[in-house]
């Protein structure tokens, strides 16, 4: 629930992705946030009021002049408590209007007297994307402090191929609770790792670790949420990355250690999240080892390097933060691996319900003391880790 008690004006303008809307709506609700709909005529087209209404469980407004508004002043009743005004898809008509203060219909009269943030996802053919026109309106609204979600490039609905598209509704629920997020890392870099890796014996057979990577890359969300330029070496996961990340992949210890090497001395942050094989295999196979070639095939074992260990004896390196997921003695294991890889800031877990959920127990381990958080779902985790970390590290 990100966006739990949040109030939001959800503005639905003409154009072939309202029906995107309707999911968009959905996926607000299930984040917590109260939304009230408010649509174009032209949107109207696409979309009948009745779907969104029933979608967001409250009536829709169209009209300015509606007569369910004792006092006549839809406009200022619908969004007077509103956290923000989100419009998508916001059309190319809507923007130039906003762009140039006209309010002559309900939306655009809603957003001129908004007293809130106003989010906006463009959606429009290509070559209205790249008119002169919406150039001007676009920058007119940028300079106003209008946050411009998209767009996104990509096949369109006439046809053709470019700069226009929707942002998908998974992508513009993440730009919300991204604007709603406190930026406490603002203009820092992080650098996380996450997943497991992956140490082959040959082609097709390997040692790794039991990690879905999900914490990991609860972690790097939560860090670009709050302003972060974040960095994610990833091991082999079975989900893309978050939104706004940059991700590495890599297989192996070795891989990881590498990737990380390379850009650890310009990161200011480092979270070492993933779940390194401790052992490779010293004698891997080029082909694939036969059961009939005669008795067990020998697996010869050599340590990897500890990253994290590395990258916080690194002079002049990035504040590094570790994870120990342990089955017993938490505090005792959790305080000696800090200690042993001489990090500031440790993140413990119990493993007592498995691998792999979405929730997670985190205790914190800091120089001034324990920090056990709520169970909760690994996205808050990430966010409480997040805070905990630019407090730390003197950014909040
Ligand atoms: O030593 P141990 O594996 O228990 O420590 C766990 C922490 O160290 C995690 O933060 C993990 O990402 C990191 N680590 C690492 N490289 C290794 C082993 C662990 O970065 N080879």
């Amino acid at each position: 629930m990100e966006l739990q008690g949040k109030r939001i004006v959800l503005g639905v303008t003409g154009g072939i992705a309202a029906y995107k809307a309707a999911e968009l709506v959905r996926l607000l609700g299930r984040q917590g946030a109260d939304v009230q709909v408010a649509m174009t005529a032209a949107a109207t087209h696409f979309v009948t009021p009745t779907t969104f209404q029933a979608l967001s469980g409250k009536p829709v407004f169209t009209d300015q002049w509606d007569a369910r508004m004792p006092n006549a002043m839809a406009h200022i009743d619908l969004s007077r408590q509103a956290d923000c005004i989100v419009v998508a898809p916001a059309s190319a008509d809507f923007l130039a209007r906003v762009a140039n203060g006209l309010a002559d219909d309900l939306l655009t009269t809603m957003v001129l007297a908004r007293d809130c943030p106003l989010l906006a996802a463009p959606a429009m053919n290509r070559q209205m994307w790249e008119s002169q026109a919406t150039r001007r309106n676009m920058a007119q609204l940028a300079a106003d402090g209008v946050h411009l979600l998209g767009p996104a490039s990509g096949e369109q609905a006439c046809g053709e191929v470019g700069a226009g598209r929707m942002l998908e509704p998974e992508e513009i629920l993440e730009e919300v609770i991204a604007f709603f997020t406190p930026k406490v890392l603002a203009g820092r870099k992080v650098l996380v790792t996450a997943g497991p890796t992956f140490e082959a014996i040959d082609p097709v057979r390997g040692i790794t670790n039991l990690s879905s990577g999900r914490m990991g890359y609860a972690v790097a969300r939560a860090a670009r949420h709050a302003g972060a330029a974040v960095t994610l070496v990833s091991g082999p996961v079975g989900f893309g990355p978050p939104q706004g990340v940059d991700r590495i992949d890599v297989k192996s210890a070795l891989e990881m250690h590498a990737a990380v090497m390379a850009r650890a001395v310009e990161a200011d942050i480092f979270v070492a999240v993933a779940a390194v094989a401790d052992y490779r295999v010293a004698n891997a196979a080029e082909h694939k080892l036969k059961k009939d070639a005669g008795g067990v095939p020998p697996i010869e074992l050599v340590e990897n390097p500890d990253i994290l260990a590395e990258v916080a004896a690194l002079k002049d390196g990035p504040f590094c933060v570790g994870f120990a997921a342990e089955s017993r003695n938490l505090e005792e294991y959790a305080q000696a691996k800090r200690r042993r890889k001489n990090i500031p800031l440790i993140a413990g877990n119990l493993i007592q319900d498995g691998f792999g959920g979405d929730d997670n127990r985190l205790v914190l381990f800091d120089d001034n003391g324990t920090h056990p958080l709520t169970p909760a779902p690994k996205s808050v985790l990430a966010r409480q880790l997040v805070e905990h970390i630019a407090h730390l590290t003197g950014a909040a």
